[in-house]
């Protein structure tokens, strides 16, 4: 069985072990700030050890689509041109670094945050089919501001386009690959989702037909970026509600897995999520603290109106629903990983090096995490070098609500803060080479 600090390889690609940095919102936006705050952000992973960063989700496009604010958008070359910076800083640790690709589609802040929606009343969200029942529903109570413009086939093709065009770019100042927002309700999740997809053309119909999507996105980057290594998110949506008839089981997801390798990809990120955007894939506790701070009240009443408590009550429940578990996707990934041969990447919950050592080689062949990287950015250095070290982190969600408001992606959480502080002193960060 392999362990964290053994090297692992993915389409080509040596890393130095089997720790990843999991893509996390950096709101790093676009302007002349950005490559420093995307170097801030992530350096210190790469230099405290970590084999593979993933940058957050990047918009292929230049409007619209997406998820939160200050999103990083890729559709500029000249912008994309200057992120060398970035990709030769991380490269200086030995480190990997791919760029997530995603547009948001229905998820889209266009749909759900009242003050951007203000500002351009004339924005549509583009939309795979006419939406769900129960998304028109909570659109008709003014809970949700849907416009969508369902894609013409013609559309999809242009769409997928983009995501080539994004990555040949990216490659170009020298990433070494891409991994897709496959899941998170992003577009490329509501291509696959019988809950989302009901086209008639070539890009719906079964689970194969409703794959097409990513089986072009491929091809796009194939054509444009060449052989890099390429790996994405696959969902599936067992915790949706129940009400959510039509939704993709984990039977689903390793049938796309399987089909995803024969296409070409070189690995894959089995998630279990639902249909809507919720806590189902970053489990853990109620964000009281965030929800009751001042400083981010008038962002929080910008983005929800009157809807701020029932979302706020909406988060309490929804908490309760999904408590964190330790490596929630494993039984998932290791379904997925029984039916493969490229690796497998394990997310959700991972937090002590032990168990990471145990999953490894048997749900999976690399362990990520993304919240933990905010509350302590030179992790790697602790799980790479104690056998016996455990994340910091508490998954108490602090850190995610403020985001909304577009605040930084930093733990909130004092009392974790307290920890790292002393775990600094201590010298714990320090990378043994
Ligand atoms: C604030 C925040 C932003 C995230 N952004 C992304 C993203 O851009 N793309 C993505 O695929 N997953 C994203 N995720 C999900 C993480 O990659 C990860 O799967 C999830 O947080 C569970 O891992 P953890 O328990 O180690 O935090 C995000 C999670 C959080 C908390
Ligand atoms: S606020 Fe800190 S401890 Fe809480 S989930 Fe975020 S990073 Fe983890």
């Amino acid at each position: 069985m392999a362990t964290l600090p053994e090297p692992v390889s993915i389409g080509g690609l040596e890393l130095p072990n089997r720790l990843y940095r999991a893509p996390l919102l950096e709101c790093a936006g676009n302007d002349a700030e950005t490559v420093d705050r995307l170097i801030a952000e992530l350096e210190p992973a790469a230099a405290s050890g970590a084999g593979l960063v993933c940058q957050g989700a990047t918009i292929v496009r230049g409007e619209g689509g997406c998820a939160a604010p200050r999103m990083t958008r890729v559709h500029d070359p000249e912008f994309v041109a200057r992120l060398e910076k970035l990709t030769d800083r991380i490269h200086d640790h030995g480190t990997g670094i791919v760029i997530q690709l995603e547009h948001g589609g229905l998820r889209s802040m266009e749909t759900w945050h009242a003050g951007y929606r203000r500002e351009r009343p004339g924005l549509e969200q583009l939309a795979v089919s006419r939406p769900p029942l129960q998304l028109r529903a909570l659109d008709r109570l003014g809970l949700l501001d849907l416009s969508p413009r369902v894609l013409s086939t013609d559309d999809v093709y242009g769409l997928a386009a983009d995501f080539g065009r994004a990555a040949e770019r990216a490659v170009s100042a020298g990433y070494d690959g891409v991994h897709l927002a496959g899941a998170n309700m992003g577009i490329v999740q509501q291509f696959l989702s019988p809950f989302y997809n009901r086209r008639d053309d070539e890009f719906g119909g079964g689970l194969l037909d409703r794959l097409r999507f990513l089986e072009l996105v491929h091809d796009e980057i194939r054509e444009r970026a060449g052989g890099v290594p390429l790996m994405t998110k696959v969902p599936s949506e067992t915790v949706a509600p129940r009400f959510v008839r039509r939704h993709l089981t984990d039977e689903d997801a390793v049938t796309i897995a399987v089909e995803l390798e024969s296409i070409g990809f070189d690995a894959v990120v089995p998630v279990r999520t639902s249909t809507f955007w919720d806590m189902s894939i970053v489990r853990g506790e109620f964000p009281a603290r965030a929800w009751s701070d001042d400083r981010f009240e008038d962002g929080y009443a910008a983005a929800f109106g009157y809807r701020r408590k029932g979302i706020t009550l909406l988060n309490r429940l929804q908490a309760r629903r999904f408590p964190t578990e330790h490596g929630w996707n494993a039984d998932l990934c290791r379904a997925v990983r029984a039916e493969l041969d490229i690796p497998v990447l394990l997310e959700g919950g991972v937090r002590e090096r032990a168990r990471m050592d145990s999953l490894l080689g048997d749900a999976c062949d690399l362990v990520g995490m993304a919240r933990p990287f905010y509350a302590e950015p030179r992790l790697p250095a602790r799980l790479l070098g104690e056998g016996d070290a455990e994340a910091l982190c508490e998954s108490c969600n602090n850190c995610t609500v403020p985001q909304i408001t577009g605040a930084d992606g930093v733990c909130r959480t004092p009392s974790v803060l307290a920890r790292r502080g002393s775990l600094e002193r201590r010298g714990a960060y320090r990378r043994e080479r």
